[in-house]
């Protein structure tokens, strides 16, 4: 009989062809055997495609939907033990049991060796076949399994896109979504990085108010006057450039959400002006007659120590409990080092969707530095670290020699703010005794990293997070002042 048109089934969604009803692809050019390899799982209830050669047999798998491929070795178009090969690169990949000639026991310990499941030698008997094939197809099942126990275990990591495995992000998780019909004002404290604004977000995205908007606006970056009407908005000719009318942040986010951000920076004048408005639920626009009610929830974020602000009586009490009716306190990243390797894969796998490139996971030697770091960045520095391994690495594994050099802490031994002589603790301790400028500060650190990046400029300027036009121009600049030669060739520039 001419070689059957394989059948080709429609692929199952889901990888679960695992007992009775999987689907296993039988590859074997003489036409009688595959006839007979197919009636034989048949009658054990499998779904059986057949191809008469290697490449048609590669193709097949691509198209996914097959659970196992049960093949020959010797075919005119494409050894078994090459397509076995490309079978096992294709991801996720089946099993394949090899089935080799009476006495060809090299052949048989290279495809294993290749990856093949098992391998029978013929003539076979039916019953070992069919035994093998259900070894292999159990032990996918098995995988499977355990890979969707695994994905559910990460899922409940995680609360919208934000990760977490520490106790305390846990009961952050479960804060938020208590809170989710509430618009009492939240204060969001933390230092740099921990993920203020994410939470600020969360709370938001999470609550009744979601649908309408989240205006965030960051109190450090505004002067005063302009913040001013930013927030309550103005009328029309309230002073010389008002031309026309503005409405505040409050009434654009009216029933949504502000998010106030670095909110120790705000001055007295705004602080008494913040607090009327929490306090009577109305703003009142510059220049405007009268007030009009506005229903905003408020979260503020602030990096500071608010309760000092309180103490020196630059930040008003009254405000403080305005807006710490709910406090979210984020820990550093070092003192919630559960957090680490989640967040890690987090931002690999993201990073790796975002440059297309196949990084899967991290080596276990880069999880020891990724643990053994301070990260006095916190989440913010992780991602970014994380980042440019997936941008420097070849592979699918990410090692210790795809990261910076993180220099261990102690865990123990907490860096005190104010207290010098600790490097680690205060890397701006030898420059102050040194008497450095900001300039010759930025410049130590630039040949500090260029040299850690052996010269490579492309890489440093990557690091420096600048653009390597102003990393030559710097260069340049040092060359010219006659201190550092600014070191050059010979470095591969991409
Ligand atoms: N738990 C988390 N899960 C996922 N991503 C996080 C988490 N925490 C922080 N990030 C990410 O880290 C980065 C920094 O977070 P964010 O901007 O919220 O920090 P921040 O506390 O507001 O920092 P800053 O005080 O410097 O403004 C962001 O890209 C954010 O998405
Ligand atoms: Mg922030």
């Amino acid at each position: 009989m001419a070689d059957a048109a394989p059948t080709i089934a429609e692929p199952t969604p889901e990888a679960t062809g695992t007992g009775r009803g999987a689907t296993i692809l039988i590859v074997e050019d003489d036409g009688a055997m595959r006839m007979m390899l197919r009636e034989a799982l048949e009658d054990d209830g499998y779904t059986v495609e057949a191809v008469g050669g290697g490449r048609a047999g590669i193709e097949r798998v691509k198209q996914g939907g097959v659970d196992l491929v049960v093949s020959d070795v010797k075919m005119p178009d494409l050894d078994g033990l090459d397509m076995l090969r490309e079978i096992k690169a294709v991801t996720p990949s089946p099993h394949v049991i090899t089935i080799t000639a009476f006495g060809s026991i090299d052949t048989a310990i290279r495809a294993v060796k290749l990856g093949a499941f098992d391998y029978i030698t013929k003539p076979f008997d039916v019953d070992r076949l069919i035994l093998s094939v259900q070894k292999a197809l159990d032990e996918r099942a098995l995988r499977t399994e355990l890979a969707r126990l695994r994905s559910e275990v990460q899922r409940s990591y995680r609360w919208g896109n934000i990760i977490g495995k520490s106790a305390v992000m846990q009961e952050m998780f479960s804060l938020i979504r208590r809170l989710s019909g509430s618009s009492a004002s939240v204060l969001v404290t933390g230092a740099s990085g921990t993920g203020k604004e994410l939470v600020a977000k969360s709370l938001h995205f999470n609550s009744t108010r979601r649908e309408r908007p989240f205006v965030a606006i960051n109190c450090a970056a505004i002067p005063d006057t302009l913040l001013e009407s930013e927030l309550f908005g103005y009328k029309r000719g309230a002073f010389t450039d008002a031309r026309t009318d503005r409405a505040g942040i409050f009434v654009e986010a009216d029933g949504g959400t502000i998010f106030l951000d670095e909110i120790a920076e705000l001055s007295p004048a705004l602080q008494a002006k913040l607090l009327r408005v929490l306090q009577e639920g109305e703003i009142r626009p510059l220049g405007a007659p009268r007030s009009q009610k506005v229903d905003v929830r408020v979260v503020a974020a602030t990096n500071k120590n608010l309760e000092e602000n309180l103490a020196s009586g630059a930040f008003r009490q009254d405000l403080f409990y305005r807006l710490n009716v709910i406090n979210i306190h984020l820990p550093a990243l070092r003192d919630r080092a559960d957090d680490i390797l989640p967040l890690a894969e987090h931002f690999l796998s993201q990073s790796a969707a975002r440059a297309g490139k196949e990084v899967r996971a991290l080596h276990e030697t880069a999880k020891k530095a990724l643990l053994g770091y301070g990260w006095p960045g916190n989440v913010r520095e992780l991602e970014n670290v994380i980042e440019r391994a997936v941008a420097l690495v070849e592979g699918p594994l990410v090692r210790v020699d795809d990261l910076p050099p993180l220099a261990p802490v102690a865990r123990e031994r907490r860096p005190v703010e104010g207290r010098d002589g600790d490097a680690e603790a205060d890397p701006f301790a030898a420059a102050l005794a040194r008497g450095l400028t900001l300039a010759e500060l930025e410049r130590d650190y630039i040949m500090k990293v260029l040299a850690a990046e052996g010269g490579n400029k492309t890489r440093a300027a990557q690091r420096l997070g600048l653009d390597r036009k102003t990393l030559y121009r710097k260069l340049e600049e040092y060359a010219a002042s006659g201190g550092e030669p600014a070191p050059g060739g010979g470095e591969n520039e991409s």
